[in-house]
């Protein structure tokens, strides 16, 4: 049995067949699996396929559990536990350019994906690829906004047009604001709704029959200002929330189809974000009202958004402070007002009375 599935899943398999076991799977042609598995094990045994986070699992049934206690019965023979590698991976990376996007393409590229990334400006554009290039990294891109949905049209043919398929999207340009609601034009609220959820919306769909295909990842870059309402950045909180339903009606409608899909939460990250974030009339702040150089750096967010894409998480929640805030938000949310006010009053200029 071990030689066979050796054959089928290549260098990636790590398999027992004695006790229940997880493994990587992945199959052109899963009936002529299933038919050469079948035929190598006892004829007592009955043997099931199914699907967990869209990759093959095969087991054999215990004939004295009935079968409506799957839990308990089944043996699994061979099905997923994580992507091994991230190696001939196509990935596409939407705000590539600058901050977490910019170290999600190094960090992928450097496992040995391709990168496909995009941002509006072409200058950026051309030096993170470059950049990316020096390091031996096969990249390429494209200007696009991706609040524009022709562009996110144009990002997925281009993208399958340069490498053949898609594999992984993720779903990380995005900018912020800071006003509070009562002085905030609400044009300003838009913009940030158009580019962090409408954004994501117009990529998944273009960029998701490919990963499909591939059983690939879709995954969304939220903030932990996607549990826990923030003050002062009504506009950016609303767009997270959003993309976090999304995401979690999207991850269940993949159930069965092998698509993994992948909520991730920076905590404060150093990046631009702050600087160019929207003001309440729509200018550009400028400068960053907290101390970058105390954030987590935006490579090791990509580290951790790399490590959950190859385990096929569902969630990243990031930094002590980011996970202390959920969790103290679910269960005393009155007192969460109090602290996420006064946290958020003692940033320079802060729009808070
Ligand atoms: N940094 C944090 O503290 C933090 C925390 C939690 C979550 N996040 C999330 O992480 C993601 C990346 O942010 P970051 O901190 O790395 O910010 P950043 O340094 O400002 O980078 C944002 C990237 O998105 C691109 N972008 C912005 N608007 C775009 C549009 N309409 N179309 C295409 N590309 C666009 C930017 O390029 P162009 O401007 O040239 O288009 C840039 O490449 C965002 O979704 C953000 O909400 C950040």
């Amino acid at each position: 049995m071990h030689c066979l599935l050796k054959r089928i899943y290549g260098d990636s398999l790590a398999v027992r067949t004695t006790s229940p076991m997880l493994c990587k799977g992945s199959c052109s042609d899963d009936n002529d699996l299933f038919r050469e598995l079948s035929s190598q094990v006892s004829s007592q045994d009955r043997v099931r396929t199914g699907t967990s986070d869209g990759v093959l699992l095969f087991y054999t049934l215990n004939p004295f559990i009935p079968d409506f206690l799957p839990g308990f019965n089944s043996t699994i023979l061979a099905g997923p536990k994580k992507n091994l590698n991230m190696k001939d991976k196509v990935v596409v990376i939407t705000g590539g350019t600058s901050g977490i996007g910019k170290a999600l393409a190094h960090e992928f590229g450097s496992r040995g994906s391709s990168i496909f990334i995009t941002g509006r400006n072409q200058e950026a554009l051309d030096e993170t690829i470059a950049g990316l290039r020096k390091n031996g990294i096969t990249a390429a891109g494209m200007t696009a906004d991706v609040s524009v949905e022709e562009d996110n049209k144009r990002m997925a043919e281009q993208a399958i047009g340069e490498f053949g398929k898609i594999d992984i999207l993720i779903n990380n340009a995005g900018i912020s604001m800071r006003a509070i609601f009562s002085e905030v034009d609400l044009d300003v609220v838009k913009k940030v709704m158009d580019i962090n959820f409408y954004g994501v919306l117009y990529a998944t769909k273009y960029c998701l029959p490919s990963i499909t295909r591939n059983r690939g990842s879709v995954i969304g870059v939220s903030s932990i200002a996607g549990f826990r309402g923030l003050p002062g950045r009504i506009g950016y909180s609303a767009s997270k929330f959003a993309l976090q339903g999304f995401l979690e009606v999207l991850r269940t409608e993949m159930l069965k189809t092998g698509v993994h899909v992948l909520t991730a939460c920076p905590g404060f990250t150093a990046s631009n974000i702050r600087k160019r974030s929207l003001t309440a009339d729509g200018s550009v702040q400028g400068e960053s009202p907290r101390a970058e150089e105390k954030m987590m750096t935006a490579e090791e967010c990509a580290r951790h958004i790399y490590k959950a894409t190859l385990k096929r998480k569902k969630y990243l929640i990031l930094t002590t402070q980011g996970k202390l805030t959920v969790f103290l938000n679910k269960w005393f949310p009155g007192f969460m007002d109090k602290m996420v006010y006064n946290v958020m009053a003692k940033e320079a200029d802060s729009p808070l009375p």
